[in-house]
């Protein structure tokens, strides 16, 4: 895997949800190849770098969602456009969407979501039926919604459908995204980030309604370092342990032990 670090250019960086920021950068994506990747950030006046999945990219701009979790994270939400970030770029396998078939489902929990949009504006731009289930604790959380719906505008013949459910039941359904399984037709392939006990549930659920779906998991929630030094991010497959960062951040679910 190449991996190159860049300097980015920060255009924005605004709260859109409690304690998630949406940043948007300038600079060279080239290494950027597939929706579920990740770039390893280093915040100004950390040592570590913080891994943080892509939510979309183009030529020359890439957009990332993060949530608050601590003092680099916080930093980074007091940037502003015209200040640079160093950025690793070009880590993580990604999500294969080859495999998607006809009628993919996504699902993302909580900041899971993110990869999540990257990869529906792909499908969608080959003309893919999507379903996309978001789960969030409350309203305040809820993000992107929209920006889902607004994939709809286009002229593959690709469509999103989206869910949303929240565990209060402030917004959507109340509940997880397991309560919205019910209202979708017709799964080919799925894919989803988020929590373990988000993953757990949802394969449990899959597996009620047709055996052997097949669907590819990211585990980056799962991620401290980013590359390799931690080893906080192992998890056990049925070809032994793997590091979510180094091997990952996706895995066929069929490979995954959880
Ligand atoms: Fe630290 Fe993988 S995240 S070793």
């Amino acid at each position: 895997m190449i991996q190159l670090e860049e300097i980015m250019t920060i255009l924005s960086n605004e709260k859109i949800a409690a304690d998630v920021y949406k940043m948007e950068l300038s600079g060279n994506t080239e290494l950027v190849s597939m929706p579920g990747q990740f770039v390893n950030i280093k915040v100004p006046g950390f040592y570590l770098r913080r891994p943080i999945s892509i939510c979309d990219y183009e030529p020359g701009k890439l957009t990332i969602i993060y949530k608050l979790v601590g003092n680099g994270t916080d930093a980074m939400s007091k940037m502003q456009a015209g200040d640079e970030l160093n950025m690793l770029m070009g880590l993580g396998n990604g999500f294969n969407t080859e495999l998607s078939g006809e009628y993919p489902l996504l699902v993302g929990g909580g900041v899971g979501t993110p990869p999540i949009y990257g990869l529906a504006k792909r499908l969608v731009a080959q003309g893919k039926k999507v379903s996309v289930v978001l789960g969030f604790a409350s309203k305040q959380d809820v993000f992107y919604q929209e920006k889902f719906s607004e994939l709809n505008e286009n002229t593959t013949g690709g469509s999103c459908k989206v869910y949303v459910a929240t565990v209060d039941g402030s917004f959507g359904t109340k509940g997880f995204v397991t309560n919205c399984l019910d209202e979708i037709e017709e799964i080919s392939h799925y894919y989803a980030c988020g929590p373990i006990p988000m993953l757990k549930a949802l394969i449990a659920k899959l597996d009620e309604r047709q055996k052997d779906i097949p669907g590819q998991l990211s585990f980056e929630e799962r991620m401290g370092c980013g590359f390799g030094a931690c080893v906080g991010c192992s998890i056990d497959t049925k070809s032994g342990y793997k590091k979510v960062c180094k091997d990952g951040p996706v895995f066929m679910s069929s490979d995954i032990v959880i």
